[in-house]
């Protein structure tokens, strides 16, 4: 019996590590280690030091940070890039007006000098990253050893590393010029890395579609497949005439790359070899189920509040093409939280993702008490995690009703921007009247975004969301008798009085004194949010250290029990690679999801009606002639989007989707609806990673955008 049940185990422990192999948010440092050999055998063609050298040139090297969010590569050794169009998309907001709205009608810069530069965006490239846990860890003890006498042991080697962390940086700047460096940790705290990167901030827009295309399906599709999203957009880095970063200047010219990414147009087969490398944001597998419960908790006041001022905003954006323009982006931003934190609450009921992560919790309880040494590192660490978190409920709870709602009337944005720069600038002049207008001038560049019935509207209903959801303590009364207020008429007046609720107040405004500005009925509201805001922050630092604590054992304890496994760590936006295979999936009982779709199902989608799904005149053309050129599939037809279960989220959007040789084949750019609790826990059955497929991209880039002059400085493998 116990000899047949070792059998098992071991068939099980196999079988469970067979499903593995597409789960993962790979380092790239350690790939040659953990994963070289897996990724050989589903396919890959290429060697560890082929995808990530500190030495030569790497895949890595045509990888980019994209404007803080989200991922992009290099596709032409003159700095052009790909991203998604929901990545590009604040950036052409922001360059677009009623009359050049390159958002709904798309864009192609024909020749370089109709490149538009985007103030504030930058790309940044990977350098190196080096383990620096040891040297960090061996100081600590060392510094520990020295001063056992003393009672501030800890701090005196807290200082210690700290400014062994401080040298490491220096030295790495110093190591490379024109580079940042920073220490950034992994496992809760656990791990350390020095990451040494480069930053370019002279980034142009180059050519998008329309948003018909490159947002096809809107927040109905978002999120779902069967997908039929063109979501790319162009853009190219420019740097000074050495190579390296430059403020935008009419002088730079295109950034050499060290690397671009050779693109095919040879299509996917289902089980096809795939990776796909870039920068995850944020993921939550190391947490407790006490701590994936309370977020829940959180997410779910959030869902309510967005609902509410999400159906303001649209309110505005159907009536006026403007106002659909000045708020795209901010709505398409919430809206996307907004869905994903649903379809999260719905896979974690259906998946049972707390229960899988108590019982997982319950095994490592066992395993941690079953060894004296093991107990006395690990055996707390979930009672420190579960005590803090309940301490920190309620405040959190509290925060999250107000930041979600009176914290998001705009005024108050307005208000900080100039407040901020108020200070700032005082602290290098004390001519107040100069600084005076130029903070106003600085106020009022928000109100590009900003329409004053919307911003009404959502003014009254997130103040009666306070009212209803949050605490009394929250309440603000410092406006009124917060209880029993009439908010429509408390707003009518905030934007008759405030000079930052519409441009006309502002410029109104330009003769009051600072003085007077800083009471205005804005900054009291601003403030009094302010205040609560802390207020609940403050409630949450007794139990912080005790969460850090906790959460750091926790990790420890984790990769201690696993040690034979290889393993990832949480997502926390520095660069890794997740590899798997071009796969379809069944989402429910009967239903079989096929890995692709084509043009065609653009065509059964279409609603002229409807703003999400309106279908260009010229592709209807192109579609019915059938002209697809070189990028039709062997099959005939037009391919659109794949799958593939790799392991991505939110931050990989743009993300390049390499086949066996590390060719371009697509953009990652979604997950779906069936694995919505993906970042707590991968599903190896039901979560895939929805690509958009390189040869739909150039297809609308070169035969309907007319752009296909773009070809002749990109590596094409046909
Ligand atoms: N769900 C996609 C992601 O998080 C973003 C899609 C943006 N589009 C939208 N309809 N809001 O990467």
């Amino acid at each position: 019996m116990k000899r047949h049940l070792s059998l098992l185990a071991a068939l099980f422990l196999a079988a469970s590590s067979i499903l593995r192999a597409d789960e993962g948010m790979w380092m790239l440092p350690l790939l040659q280690k953990m994963n070289a050999q897996a990724m050989a055998d589903l396919g890959c063609r290429l060697t560890a030091e082929q995808i990530y050298s500190i030495n030569n040139s790497s895949l890595k090297d045509a990888i980019v940070h994209f404007g803080g969010g989200c991922t992009a590569e290099m596709i032409s050794g003159e700095g052009l890039l790909v991203t998604n169009h929901h990545c590009g998309y604040s950036g052409i907001q922001s360059l677009s007006t009623p009359e050049h709205n390159y958002l709904e009608d798309g864009y192609w810069a024909m020749t370089r000098d109709k490149e538009l530069p985007v103030p504030g965006l930058s790309v940044t490239f990977l350098g190196s990253m080096t383990d620096v846990t040891d040297i960090l860890g061996k100081l600590r003890e060392q510094v520990l050893k020295d001063n056992r006498k003393s009672d501030d042991a800890e701090a005196i080697a807290d200082e210690a590393v700290a400014s062994l962390k401080r040298s490491l940086i220096e030295q790495a700047k110093a190591d490379n010029p024109g580079s940042d460096a920073v220490i950034t940790s992994f496992y809760n705290e656990n791990v350390h890395y020095l990451i040494v990167s480069k930053t370019y901030r002279d980034v142009r827009f180059v050519g998008a579609p329309p948003a018909s295309l490159g947002k096809f399906g809107g927040e109905t599709d978002n999120w779902e497949w069967p997908r039929h999203t063109c979501d790319f957009s162009m853009f190219r880095v420019y740097a000074g005439a050495d190579n390296q970063p430059s403020a935008y200047s009419p002088d730079n010219v295109p950034y050499v790359p060290a690397r671009s990414l050779r693109i095919s147009l040879k299509g996917v087969q289902d089980g096809d070899f795939a990776m796909i490398m870039g920068y995850p944001g944020r993921t939550q597998r190391f947490q407790t189920a006490d701590q994936l419960e309370s977020m829940m908790y959180q997410y779910g006041v959030a869902v309510k509040a967005r609902t509410v001022r999400q159906a303001e905003m649209l309110k505005g954006m159907e009536k006026d093409p403007a106002i659909r323009l000045k708020y795209a982006n901010k709505y398409a931003s919430s809206s996307n939280a907004w869905k994903k934190w649903q379809g999260e609450q719905l896979a974690f009921d259906k998946l049972k993702v707390i229960e899988r992560e108590r019982e997982k919790e319950a095994q490592f309880r066992a395993w941690a008490s079953s060894d004296r040494k093991r107990a006395k590192k690990y055996g707390a660490a979930l009672d420190k995690v579960s005590e803090a978190v309940g301490a920190q409920r309620l405040p959190r709870y509290e925060m999250y009703v107000l930041s979600e709602s009176v914290a998001r009337i705009a005024a108050i944005d307005v208000f900080f921007e100039f407040a901020e720069t108020v200070s700032e600038a005082l602290a290098e002049s004390d001519d107040t009247s100069a600084v005076r207008q130029l903070a106003l001038d600085k106020a009022s560049a928000l109100f590009k975004d900003y329409d004053v019935q919307t911003e009404k509207d959502i003014a009254v209903a997130m103040l009666g969301f306070l009212r209803e959801y949050g605490s009394r303590e929250s309440w603000i009364d410092e406006i009124g008798d917060f209880g029993n207020m009439d908010f429509s008429a408390y707003v009518e007046r905030f934007f008759e009085e405030s000079a930052f609720a519409s441009p006309e107040n502002l410029e109104a405004a330009r003769t009051r004194s600072l003085r007077d500005l800083m009471s205005d009925p804005a900054a009291i509201l601003a403030i009094a949010v302010y205040e609560r805001l802390e207020k609940y922050s403050g409630d949450c630092v007794g139990t912080r250290q005790l969460l850090e604590e906790g959460s750091k054992e926790f990790a420890a304890g984790l990769l201690e029990w696993k040690k034979d496994e290889p393993s990832y760590p949480d997502a926390n936006s520095t660069m890794r690679l997740t590899y798997g295979t071009v796969k379809s999936y069944s989402p429910r009982d009967g239903v079989l999801y096929r890995h692709y779709t084509t043009l065609n199902g653009v065509m059964e989608k279409e609603d002229p009606d409807n703003y999400e799904f309106r279908v260009p005149s010229g592709l209807k053309a192109l579609h019915e002639a059938r002209d697809y050129g070189q990028y039709a599939d062997a099959d005939g037809e037009l391919h659109t989007c794949f799958l593939t279960n790799c392991d991505i989220t939110g931050g990989n959007s743009g993300s390049p989707v390499l086949n066996a040789d590390g060719e371009l084949i697509g953009l990652a750019f979604d997950g779906n609806w069936e694995s919505m609790s993906s970042d707590v826990m991968f599903e190896p059955e039901l979560q895939r990673c929805i690509c958009v497929d390189i040869r739909y991209v150039l297809f609308i880039m070169d035969k309907f955008g007319g752009a296909g002059h773009l070809l002749d400085e990109m590596n094409i493998s046909r």
